[in-house]
């Protein structure tokens, strides 16, 4: 018989118990360690196997014929993504990449070669775990084009959690987050705190004036049942023209590395962060680092920005994609244009055609008076309450915070 190194025999038959058979792609022992052990608990993932590299990942998979393959990129002899499109074309197996590259582009390639699904080193076990399981659910899924979310209301919990996101950088999600978190506040009279996640210069904190040597590092490295009331009141601070609380960025760009090192870390700000605030925008980072991935993932709603350029169109189509690839339901996602003005020679529908998403709302594009709230620390939804951009803010809030419609079934 063919035995391999890490093949375990003369257990009871896995399958036979309905568990998820694993095989783990991976030459560096301590990483293997490190799965296993995160793996301990979850009764219902058994590792079969683990092969050092490429070639043995070809042979034990076709052996073992595992559910799961969870396979490194960097292997010493084929690379992960070679060996993944070998297996895929043979078996139908479910392949996860993992990699400490949160690159898109990366993520696309890991898709393209028939993956389907991508963590980002270093993962936590609670990630590790959905992630497999969620890709298996899927098993008999055909992996084609992502579904686009067409724009209908989303369920709101009584607390909710919005990320507010652009897969570029620079296409307003600062302003956006901020002018969002009081038009809510507004409407809603609720708790609402601003979380700047913006690990290295994050700048909410500057759009609302407030001069505060607190911030989310204060919560940094408490663990995940550190953290209380008495830290949280201490660490954000209140932006008394709006009623709105803030947790600004880290002072210092080096809190990044903690963050980002730590898996639970933000986790356990953003849990704690939200059982004291009926609503949490979080200015989220571009970047696909482990961070922003965990906002995206706890968010209940994504707003996700584009502007009428080309290249943030195109990291639209991309963000999609890498959804998809960490599992998280694009459901969840409202697609806004900012920046909306018809000098750009592309209109909002033409993009819409093109993703096959509609937009949430348009925020129209106003130099003059976005420049001059940044400048003045006071935001447009404040300053100017009638202006265009400001009324499409408003707008995006009320749907964004609308009651989800009641079941027709349910009325008497
Ligand atoms: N609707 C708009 N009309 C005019 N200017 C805008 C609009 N939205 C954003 N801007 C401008 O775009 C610039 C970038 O906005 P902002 O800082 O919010 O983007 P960001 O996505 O948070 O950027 P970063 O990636 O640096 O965090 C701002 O300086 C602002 O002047
Ligand atoms: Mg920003």
């Amino acid at each position: 018989m063919n035995q391999h190194p890490g093949s375990m025999q003369g257990a009871p038959n896995p399958r036979a118990l309905g568990l998820i058979r694993l095989l783990i792609v991976e030459d560096h022992g301590d990483t293997v360690d490190i799965v296993r052990r995160l793996l301990h608990f979850e009764r219902d993932i058994k590792v079969v196997g683990v092969a050092p590299n490429g070639r043995q990942a070809i042979a034990m998979a076709n052996d073992l014929q595992p559910d799961v393959i969870l396979m490194d990129v960097n292997l010493p002899d084929l690379d992960g993504l070679s060996a993944a499109e070998q297996i895929v074309s043979h078996q139908n197996t479910i392949i996860i990449i993992m990699s400490v590259q949160a690159d898109p582009v990366y993520m696309e390639r890991a898709m393209a070669v028939g993956a389907r699904g991508y963590l980002v080193k270093p993962f936590n076990a609670d990630r590790l775990a959905t992630t497999i399981r969620k890709a298996y659910a899927r098993r008999d899924g055909t992996g084609g084009p992502v579904s686009m979310p067409l724009g209908q209301p989303q369920p709101v919990s009584l607390r909710t959690m919005i990320s507010v996101y652009s897969p570029k950088g620079g296409a307003g999600t600062s302003v956006v987050a901020a002018n969002l978190a009081i038009a809510i506040r507004q409407l809603t009279r609720k708790r609402v705190a601003l979380v700047d996640a913006n690990l290295q210069g994050g700048d909410a904190h500057i759009l609302l004036n407030i001069k505060t040597q607190s911030s989310i590092d204060d919560l940094r490295g408490n663990g995940p049942h550190g953290i209380d009331q008495e830290s949280v009141q201490n660490a954000v601070i209140m932006h008394e023209p709006s009623g709105i609380a803030l947790l600004r960025a880290p002072l210092k760009p080096e809190a990044a590395d903690y963050f980002n090192n730590s898996p639970d870390a933000m986790r356990a700000i953003l849990v704690e962060m939200r059982d004291h605030f009926d609503y949490l925008i979080v200015d989220t980072d571009t970047p696909y680092s482990e961070t922003t991935l965990t906002v995206l993932e706890m968010a209940d709603q994504v707003v996700a920005l584009t502007t009428l350029e080309v290249s943030s169109i195109h990291r639209v189509t991309q963000f999609f994609r890498v959804l998809e690839g960490v599992q998280i339901a694009s459901e969840k996602v409202s697609l806004v244009c900012n920046r909306v003005d018809t000098y750009y020679g592309i209109r909002p529908n033409q993009v819409e055609a093109q993703l096959r998403v509609r937009f949430r709302a348009l925020l129209p594009e106003d130099n003059r008076l976005v420049v001059a709230s940044i400048n003045q620390g006071v935001p447009f939804v404040l300053a100017q309450r009638g202006a265009p951009i400001s009324r499409a803010i408003v707008t995006l809030a009320e749907r964004l915070t609308a009651p989800p419609p009641t079941d027709p079934r349910r009325r008497s």
